[in-house]
């Protein structure tokens, strides 16, 4: 009897742990996104038809299934034939499905840089790669950036799916605490409040960094 009730201040070691590792999570997550997303974009803007299909096919699939299931299937898909830590699959499986959505938001950038300026690099006798190299890819990383920003913002939400196998991210400490507590609502407001200062101060950050890439491209 009289086992001590701590207060949630207790705990904020937890708490401190989980925002780690979701950060360093959707960090890692965006980074695999970003190099795998940017290549199916190439290829599927490419003309190595059989190539293109597989990269169509690939995104359509991943954003056609959820991204839960997707953890779920890495890590015990990976884990029949080989030991994998929860943290890695999950972290991959997050940068797999990260990779779909990036690969659109680089061939949205890339296609909506205007034709004539392909035409008009192409006539005064650029080759197809310097035209996207030197003229068409920089323009292009104007749209591209913000939006990259904002994947891994969501990514910092959407992370929180990886606690269903095991992976010591915000929404598992929070469950720790909830059963170490026995309180029920309040790990779960503090965890929220701290997705929301993560993506918040993220959103500030990124609002910043485009506002002076804007100067200095335009002066
Ligand atoms: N929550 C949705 C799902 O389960 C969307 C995932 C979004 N992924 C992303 N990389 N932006 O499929």
């Amino acid at each position: 009897t009289g086992a001590k009730t701590h207060t949630m201040w207790h705990y904020w070691t937890y708490f401190a742990k989980g925002v780690e590792y979701t950060v360093g999570i959707s960090l890692v997550a965006v980074i695999i996104g970003v190099l795998l997303g940017s290549g199916l974009a190439f290829v599927r803007l490419g003309k190595i038809t059989w190539l293109k299909k597989l990269a169509n096919a690939y995104v359509t699939f991943v954003r056609g299934t959820p991204l839960m299931v997707q953890v779920m299937f890495i890590y015990f898909g990976i884990g029949t034939f080989y030991n994998v830590s929860a943290v890695v699959a999950g972290t991959l499986a997050v940068g797999l499905n990260s990779a779909a959505y990036v690969s659109e938001v680089f061939r949205g950038g890339i296609q909506a840089i205007a034709k004539g300026q392909t035409e008009a690099a192409r006539s005064l006798g650029l080759s197809q790669r310097d035209t996207m190299r030197y003229v068409v890819f920089p323009q292009a990383l104007t749209d591209i950036w913000p939006a990259l920003g904002n994947e891994f913002i969501s990514l910092i939400k959407e992370t929180s799916i990886v606690s269903i196998i095991g992976v010591a991210d915000l929404i598992y400490q929070m469950r720790i605490v909830q059963a170490d507590t026995y309180r029920g609502v309040l790990p779960i407001a503090i965890a929220m409040v701290l997705y929301f200062i993560m993506t918040y101060s993220l959103t500030k950050l990124l609002a910043f960094l485009e506002k002076k890439m804007h100067h200095e491209v335009t002066v």
